[in-house]
């Protein structure tokens, strides 16, 4: 060994022994996004049977109400780190007629949108939503929700929490309530009827500058897409909504915000792309989206991950049904972060 490399050699075990990297020993810094994801279909033809079937080996899996979910892993991220895109975690998640998911809170917030069933109730803060196909739950960060399916057939619901981001912040806080559910306090309707139901407000007894809609029902979102006239139509989503805070029209959440889109028959979007990671799921009809020039073919109960700053189009497969897709993006934090970029090829 030369005196140069060994005196090199000396210096870099001095610099691991200081537990310091060397900058100029890293790759060059990419010039644009690079995704830790991959864009990825989860079916529901292969989830939905997995999830039955841990519902009928419940004793074998110690599974529940509570945690009987399976959460969309996707392949970009290392196991047993998880997450459907670097910032959210989402799953199926199947509760059994007259099953209980016990009370407890968490500083990730957290949606559900009901994919399968009617009729289950979620209890938030002492008041109860019933929940019905394609009505968009929340339960925003630490509040106390338990859920409970009072009917004769199961109910599945797409589960989204920001749970990955909030633990890369080292901000992840979790309690059990200290009985299985909670007492409802308040009457039937209660947040809805303070906020006027997103219109109006209770002047003698505003709601609180933090209360959120905690239920959007199917009914309103699909009036609202019908009701689109064709100059108000995306020309990357169709007819596209975001799923607001009612007092002050911002997003969904603090950590994700939900949408809603419909492509009516034949529609073809132009393709975009943008820096946030977004979960869809086909919750009407069948198409395609291209990311980056792979086809992900979805159809009704399908869910796929679009990774930041993937070139993405979509198309209704069909000439004679609409299509619609839920969706939900880590929109709020790069917005707050001024990292939110947009590109297209209009
Ligand atoms: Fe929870
Ligand atoms: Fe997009």
């Amino acid at each position: 060994m030369t005196d140069a490399s060994a005196q090199e050699k000396d210096y870099y075990d001095r610099v691991t022994q200081a537990d310091v990297t060397p900058l100029w020993k890293l790759p060059p810094m990419p010039a644009e996004p690079r995704p830790s994801i991959v864009p990825y279909l989860w079916r529901w033809d292969t989830v939905v049977p997995l999830i039955d079937e841990a519902g009928r080996m419940d004793q074998t899996l110690n599974t529940g109400g509570e945690r009987r979910a399976l959460i969309l892993a996707n392949p970009g991220i290392q196991r047993p780190l998880f997450g459907t895109t670097p910032s959210i975690s989402a799953a199926i998640q199947m509760i059994k007629p007259g099953e209980t998911a016990n009370a407890h809170r968490h500083s990730a917030v957290a949606i559900r949108f009901i994919l399968r069933g009617s009729g289950a109730t979620t209890v938030v803060e002492g008041e109860r939503v019933i929940m019905e196909e394609g009505d968009l739950v929340l339960t925003p960060q630490m509040t106390w929700h338990d859920h409970t399916n009072p009917k004769a057939q199961n109910i599945y619901w797409l589960d989204a929490l920001d749970v990955p981001l909030t633990m890369y912040l080292n901000a992840y806080f979790h309690e059990p309530y200290y009985e299985n559910v909670q007492p409802v306090i308040v009457p039937e309707n209660y947040t809805a009827n303070r906020l006027g139901k997103g219109l109006l407000r209770n002047v003698y007894n505003p709601p609180e500058e933090r209360a959120l809609s905690l239920i959007y029902k199917w009914k309103d979102t699909y009036d609202a897409l019908l009701g689109v006239t064709e100059e108000d139509i995306s020309p990357f989503d169709g007819a596209y909504f975001e799923y607001t805070n009612p007092l002050d029209g911002g997003h969904t959440l603090p950590g994700m915000s939900c949408f809603i889109q419909r492509l009516r028959p034949g529609e073809q979007t132009s393709a975009h792309r943008h820096t946030t990671s977004t979960v869809y799921h086909a919750y009407r009809g069948q198409g395609t989206t291209i990311i980056n020039g792979e086809r992900m073919d979805w159809r009704t109960g399908d869910t796929f991950a679009l990774p930041s700053w993937a070139w993405h189009e979509h198309a209704n497969g069909s000439d004679s049904e609409e299509a619609v897709l839920f969706s939900v993006s880590d929109l709020p934090v790069l917005e707050n972060l001024d990292l939110y970029r947009e590109e297209d090829r209009l």
